[in-house]
């Protein structure tokens, strides 16, 4: 099975197995959304069947046409997809107007993409455009000490960005355009999806109020490591605030900030360095 013994199919799937194992997936909780590049979907068209039918999506990205997605299954977990990538996972086809998909393999016996592929869609067309076409992945998570966060900051971009850049050095250094922050929204939905992708033009992660994150990426590790990163920094967070009875001792200055930029070679956002 050309699919299965492919290498981006293979990174896909054990990368959905990192995030059940950090514990960000609870039941189906969070998708994964790949653009393959024309090889990759080369390499897999002898899988490939062409007689599903066209499911609209309420959405329209004239970037995206033809493109093949890999994508999550609506109501599937994380836990599972490596064992059987048939049943909870599949590659779409998108149609020449841009605006639906059709399964050409895997999500067997009448699954279907995630809820969110509006939101990841949208997400990849903005993303594709503002990275010269460099960004290959959108990964929806749901990670405790971020979302803990959301009850705890205002739910700005200067507050979240600020406060995550301040939790761990390395934060400034892997997100420096800092993250975007959406209100509490129905998900699965045009309005979440349009709203995300909105701040998606400038930022590479997007915190969903009292639900998750959504990151973008050019490869795995990159986007894995991104999650992973913005999680660990609210983690820190959380555990110096609850052990602190709210109250911190000492953090990283702006001054501190501005030095690393410097250092590194690095361009923060302005506005959030001004106290
Ligand atoms: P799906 O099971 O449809 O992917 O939804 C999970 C989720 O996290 C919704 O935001
Ligand atoms: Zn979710």
């Amino acid at each position: 099975m050309a699919v299965l013994e492919n290498a981006a199919v293979k990174k896909y799937l054990r990368m959905c197995t990192d995030g059940w194992l950090q514990g960000w997936h609870e039941r189906n909780g969070g998708n994964l959304t790949y653009r393959m590049t024309r090889e990759e979907a080369e390499f897999c068209r002898e899988d490939f069947s062409f007689a599903g039918s066209w499911h609209r999506m309420g959405v329209t990205a004239g970037n995206l046409r033809g493109e093949y997605f890999l994508t999550t299954g609506t109501g599937k977990f994380f836990r599972n997809m490596e064992e059987d990538p048939q049943h909870n996972a599949g590659i779409v086809e998108i149609n020449e107007e841009g605006n639906a998909w059709r399964i050409v393999w895997g999500l067997e016996n009448g699954g279907t993409p995630t809820s969110e592929f509006p939101s990841h869609f949208l997400n990849h067309s903005v993303r594709k455009e503002a990275t010269n076409g460099e960004c290959r992945l959108i990964y929806h998570a749901h990670p405790a000490n971020l979302i803990a966060l959301t009850y705890l900051l205002p739910l700005t971009a200067k507050d979240f960005t600020r406060t995550l850049w301040q939790s761990a050095t390395e934060c400034p250094v892997v997100f420096p355009g800092g993250v975007g922050v959406v209100p509490w929204m129905v998900p699965g939905k045009e309005e979440v999806a349009v709203a995300t992708s909105r701040l998606m033009r400038e930022y590479d992660a997007v915190v969903w109020a009292h639900h998750g994150l959504f990151v973008s990426g050019p490869d795995f590790d990159t986007t894995f490591g991104l999650m992973h990163t913005i999680e660990k920094g609210a983690q820190i967070c959380i555990l110096a605030l609850s052990a602190g009875g709210g109250k911190l001792r000492q953090t990283i200055t702006g001054a501190n900030l501005r030095a690393i930029a410097k250092d590194f070679g690095i361009t923060l956002r302005e506005e959030f360095l001004e106290d």
